[in-house]
């Protein structure tokens, strides 16, 4: 499986040029699944309601998903990409990836762990950690922020995901080699999708760290992006490979763990 990360930096509240950006970018490369950062349409640092209420669409049928389903089929490739999501149902907004696979639309993942101000604006994600089928592969996501709660990649690995799926919009230095142990501790593979450049909105002046990355299982360390560039990549790995939890003759990830030892962790 060719999975790939496109790492760019999104003009804040124009939707039309992050979308053409994009659009460029994936239609020259050759993958069967491409990761975009978090937010990638909209930008990152809202500044109103108002300005949430503009930029948000609804998942699917707003503008962003028809747009990347349209390239998913054109290109039969699988899409996870970071966008902000409008639920009229509810009224609520969230932090969301859209997935998509060659055949269209398959899904959303809604945003567990919200960082700092999003709080201001999203609601917490209320969909779970869901696992999505994209060619064959078992394909999990997260949102950035979901790295520093290792319940997230946990939970998305027991639950059967091979492929973990993270667009981000990172302001912290850490998350990059932090995932190098997801992925050793989970035996899966983690394709970290992150933006660059600069933001200067709402009283803060956010830079984002780039040095998107794919992480093979057993948390090796394929490809990593610059932290300024704006750049794409595209890794040939296995997913079967995540399959197989065993460590030694003695010891399995997943069958020599010990729930029973573990009740703090799921008491609210
Ligand atoms: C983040 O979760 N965007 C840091």
């Amino acid at each position: 499986m060719r999975v790939g990360i496109y790492q760019f930096a999104p003009e804040f509240g124009d939707i039309e040029s992050n979308l053409n950006k994009a659009e460029a970018a994936l239609s020259q490369l050759e993958a069967d699944l491409m990761v975009l950062p978090e937010l990638f349409s909209t930008g990152y640092l809202f500044e109103s309601r108002e300005e949430l209420k503009r930029l948000a669409e609804e998942i699917p049928g707003g503008r962003t998903t028809r747009a990347l389903e349209a390239i998913a089929r054109k290109k039969g490739m699988g899409i996870v990409a970071g966008m902000a999501e409008y639920d009229p149902q509810q009224d609520k907004y969230f932090n969301s990836a859209v997935v998509l696979g060659p055949s269209g639309y398959l899904g959303k993942y809604r945003k567990i762990h919200l960082f700092y101000k999003e709080k201001k604006w999203f609601a917490p994600g209320d969909l779970g950690y869901q696992v999505f089928e994209i060619k064959g592969a078992k394909v999990g996501v997260m949102i950035c922020f979901d790295w520093f709660f290792p319940e997230a990649a946990r939970v998305l690995a027991l639950s059967g995901a091979q492929v973990v799926c993270q667009p981000a919009n990172l302001v912290l230095p850490w998350c990059q080699q932090a995932m190098i142990t997801r992925s050793l501790e989970n035996n899966i593979i983690c394709v970290t999708a992150n933006r660059v450049g600069r933001e200067v909105r709402d009283e803060e002046d956010l830079g984002f760290t780039g040095q998107s990355q794919v992480v093979d299982v057993g948390g090796v360390l394929r490809f990593r992006l610059g932290d300024q560039d704006e750049a794409s990549a595209v890794i040939e790995v296995d997913p079967a490979r995540a399959i197989d939890k065993s460590i030694n003759v003695h010891n399995q990830l997943f069958n020599d763990r010990r729930p029973e030892w573990y009740q703090n962790i799921i008491k609210s």
